[in-house]
């Protein structure tokens, strides 16, 4: 992954999300709104960037485990958490080896699964690692909007899409993979486990003082998916 928003600029990163329209009034309020209450729960945040979520999982009494590709944002999350949160630099597109079976109430990955090119690796790990009656919620680029910036025209094919963001104030390239919603929930089933909730997000109602416009946009136009999943076979039992 060439990711110099999450690498080079990662303290700048950092700063950006913490107020910012799309992670601070659309992202983040979505997601906290589907988590279940995590006082007591384990949790494991993958592609955890700066630590923003770990901060909030930490403070709502949850034991927190967190992983990202990015040493400095590794870096960033021990500077703020020391050992009260277990951090971890690897790729988890192949999944998450050292973790034990069973052993999360909630997996947590925002914005993040987009950039991993074949999801199956991960989603299989996370189905073994959840307990039974677990959570996986995660959000990521919605694909219908992902789709407009498609090079073939085919919805249907997986591709690499390489985009400048203004995320830190000037242009950083990123890229990132985009997919269907065929394949998105085709990876989900065969990892054994089911969508249990969706989501296309909402701002925030502070939003709608502080960015009218982008409140009225983002009301109108989802730019992201968020999706709770459990292990199938734990619903089938009850
Ligand atoms: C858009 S940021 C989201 C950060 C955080 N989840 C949040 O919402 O505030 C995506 C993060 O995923 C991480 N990431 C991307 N690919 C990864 C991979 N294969 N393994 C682990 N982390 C990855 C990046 O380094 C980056 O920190």
């Amino acid at each position: 992954m060439k990711a110099p928003l999450y690498t080079t600029h990662a303290g700048e990163y950092e700063k950006a999300i913490l107020n910012n329209i799309y992670n601070a009034h659309y992202e983040r309020p979505t997601m906290l709104s589907m988590l279940p209450d995590l006082k007591g729960k384990s949790v494991l945040d993958l592609g955890c960037g700066p630590g923003v979520y770990a901060e909030f999982f930490v403070d709502s009494g949850a034991e927190v485990t967190a992983y990202d590709l990015s040493p400095q944002m590794i870096d960033i999350l021990n500077d703020k958490f020391g050992s009260v949160v277990k951090c971890n630099c690897a790729d988890i597109s192949y999944g998450i080896p050292s973790e034990k079976d069973l052993s999360f109430d909630i997996v947590v990955s925002s914005l993040a699964i987009h950039y991993i090119e074949d999801l199956s690796f991960l989603f299989r790990d996370v189905a073994r690692v959840l307990k039974n009656d677990g959570y996986f919620c995660f959000s990521t680029h919605h694909p219908m909007v992902d789709y407009l910036s498609s090079p073939s025209g085919n919805y249907y094919s997986r591709e690499l899409l390489k985009q400048a963001w203004n995320t830190i104030g000037q242009p950083v390239p990123v890229q990132f993979y985009r997919r269907s919603l065929t394949e998105l929930f085709g990876v989900i089933s065969s990892s054994g486990m089911c969508v249990t909730s969706l989501s296309e997000g909402a701002p925030s109602e502070v939003l709608k003082e502080i960015a009218p416009d982008s409140f009225e946009h983002l009301s109108r136009k989802p730019a992201f998916l968020f999706i709770e999943c459990r292990k199938a076979d734990c619903l089938k039992s009850r």
